[in-house]
């Protein structure tokens, strides 16, 4: 197995050697520019280190990593529109530096692409990574639909949250370890065992996400902090806060989740908190999120792995424990 910082270098170095055709730039040049914002590369270093496990090298997987690190920035594209969202990884979105069309057809290119370099697996576990990755991208779409539904109703619960993250995020992390097991030879059992693995830490992900987004610093998150407040987004935070609050606090909640009015975003954003900040609701999440990661940890046990390959798994989930961005 190879440091976490090798598989990252690996997964940078064949993002890099991306070729795109130079015309139409229309299309082109923004694949290009939210391809090379960096972004953590967590889902192409889950393959390949989910193929170094069984194949003893990680190259194999290296076009699938690429082609699930594509869709994913491709969701990105279209989730940033969704999101009214103007900045990512420190920078402006597509739609914002160039228009929202421009975010949907480079979106959908990069959708295409994906399924390229998916294509270019070898050809003996071609069909059963084509379905694990046709079936996830489908789920993330379901789940996406959900957030969006989410966003004007106020009696989401947190099984129907957890439902919704699980779709939208987590199987994509569980894909990707399934995809580099396959790739590396493992049998569907140890790779089904890994993809849950993937699926439940993808949902401590995303609560994460879902934290940061009220308490993370702007500068180094390199997103705005309180869109998912300003969308009235059924986080786990906001669905705790709307569950536990009486009184002056739940008459606040219900005043801010009724104004949308663009000018009082910063006040929405600041009064939401600080109703999180008394009901104690970011210690609750920070509680769920550790939760979460343990769960996962525990599918580790039924993989037949070397042991540095199951150190490889424990110490990339315990490392996005305490992640700033
Ligand atoms: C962002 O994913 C979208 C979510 C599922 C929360 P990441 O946090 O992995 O984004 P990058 O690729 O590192 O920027
Ligand atoms: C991300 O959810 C899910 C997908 C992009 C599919 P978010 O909307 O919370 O992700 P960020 O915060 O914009 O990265
Ligand atoms: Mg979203
Ligand atoms: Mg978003
Ligand atoms: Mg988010």
């Amino acid at each position: 197995m190879l440091k976490f910082e090798e598989y990252v270098e690996m997964a940078n170095r064949a993002v890099a050697a991306i070729e795109y055709p130079a015309q139409p730039s229309g299309l082109y040049e923004p694949v290009a520019y939210a391809m090379s914002l960096g972004g953590k590369r967590l889902r192409p270093v889950l393959a390949l280190m989910a193929c170094d496990a069984f194949a003893g090298s990680p190259d194999r997987a290296i076009d699938a990593a690429v082609g699930i690190e594509l869709y994913h920035n491709f969701t990105l594209l279209h989730d940033d529109v969704m999101d009214r969202a103007d900045m990512r990884r420190g920078h402006p979105t597509v739609h914002v530096k160039w228009n929202e069309n421009t975010a949907i057809l480079s979106g959908d290119a990069m959708l295409t692409m994906a399924g390229q370099y998916m294509a270019r697996t070898p050809a003996d576990v071609l069909p059963r990574v084509l379905d694990v990755f046709n079936r996830t991208a489908m789920e993330v779409y379901e789940g996406q639909q959900y957030d969006v539904d989410f966003e004007s109703r106020n009696d989401v619960s947190e099984d129907e949250y957890i439902g919704m993250i699980r779709l939208k995020t987590s199987v994509l992390l569980g894909c990707a370890c399934k995809v580099g097991a396959l790739i590396g030879g493992a049998d569907m059992p140890a790779a089904d065992a890994l993809y849950n693995y993937g699926c439940d830490l993808g949902l401590a992900f995303q609560l994460q996400d879902d934290w940061l987004d009220v308490y993370g610093d702007p500068e180094t998150f390199g997103k705005e902090i309180g869109g998912d407040i300003a969308n009235n987004k059924k986080t786990y935070m906001l669905i705790n806060a709307i569950a536990s609050a009486s009184g002056d606090d739940a008459k606040e909640l219900d005043r801010w989740l009724a104004d949308n009015e663009p000018s009082h975003r910063a006040g929405k954003i600041a009064g939401v908190r600080g109703v999180y900040d008394r009901l104690g609701i970011s210690e609750k999440a920070e509680k769920a999120i550790a939760r979460y990661t343990w769960q996962s940890l525990e599918w580790l046990d039924s993989v037949k792995m070397d042991e540095d390959a199951v150190v490889a798994f424990r110490d990339f989930a315990t490392m996005l424990l305490s992640r700033k961005k």
